[in-house]
C-alpha cells in the first residue's frame, strides 16, 4: 500500500444492488479529510439501484455482468487500471472475485459482512442470526483474502439484539451502524495497513 502522504487514495467500489453503502462512502469522500477519492463505481447488475447514486455524483460507472466471469474480471481489471485504483472497497458486492483476480490487482480489497465473524460468514446472516436466538450481532470490514469473508478483521462493531427483533429489524440497525463503520475502518486501515 502506498503511504498516505496527505494524498487521496484512489478507490473503486463495487456494489450489486441498494448501494446505502456506497452512498455513505460517497458522502464521506467528500470531506476534506477524507483519505480516500472514489474514482470509479463497478457493478455486476445493471439495475444496482446504487448506481445511481455513482452517477449523483459524477462517479464513473462501470457494469459488466459476469456472464463469463473471467472475461468480466479481465475488463474490470483493466478499468481499475486505467483509472489508477490503488482500494477496492466491496460493499454489498453478490460475486465472489477469483483467486486469480486477487492476485491480479495485488493491492488491498476491502469487504464488509452484516455479522460478527468469523461468525456468520457467507449469506443469510441476519436470518441465521434470529433462529439462532443470538444475543449480539454487529458488522464488520475485513480485509479480502481467497477464503469466503476470512480475511483479517479491520474492524468490527457489536450491537444487541431485541426481544422481539426480526430479520428486518436487525437489517436495519445494522445498516445504520455500517455506514458510520466502513468509512472508520477504511481510515483506520490506511492510516495503519
Ligand atoms: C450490507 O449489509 C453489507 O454488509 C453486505 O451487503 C449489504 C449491502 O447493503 N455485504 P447496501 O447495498 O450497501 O445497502
Amino acid at each position: 500500500m502506498e503511504k498516505l502522504n496527505g494524498k487521496k487514495i484512489n478507490t473503486a467500489v463495487f456494489i450489486s444492488g441498494r448501494g446505502s453503502n456506497l452512498n455513505s462512502l460517497i458522502k464521506n469522500h467528500k470531506k476534506k479529510n477524507s483519505p480516500i477519492s472514489i474514482k470509479l463505481v463497478i457493478s455486476n447488475n445493471p439495475k444496482a439501484k446504487g448506481l445511481i447514486y455513482a452517477k449523483q455524483s459524477k462517479i464513473k460507472t462501470f457494469v459488466t455482468i459476469f456472464k463469463n466471469k473471467n472475461v468480466s474480471e479481465k475488463k474490470i481489471l483493466k478499468k481499475l487500471f486505467i483509472n489508477k485504483i490503488n482500494l477496492i472497497c466491496l460493499a454489498g458486492f453478490m460475486k465472489i472475485l477469483s483467486k486469480d483476480f486477487l492476485n491480479k490487482f495485488k493491492k488491498p480489497i476491502l469487504n464488509i459482512h452484516p455479522s460478527l465473524l468469523p461468525k456468520y460468514k457467507g449469506l443469510n446472516t441476519h436470518h441465521r442470526v434470529i433462529n439462532n436466538n443470538e444475543k449480539y450481532s454487529g458488522s464488520t470490514v475485513h480485509l479480502v483474502s481467497s477464503k469466503l469473508d476470512s480475511g483479517r478483521i479491520i474492524l468490527q462493531k457489536k450491537i444487541k439484539i431485541n426481544k422481539n427483533e426480526n430479520q428486518k429489524t436487525l437489517e436495519k440497525k445494522i445498516l445504520k451502524i455500517e455506514h458510520k463503520l466502513y468509512p472508520q475502518a477504511i481510515k483506520k486501515f490506511l492510516i495503519n495497513p
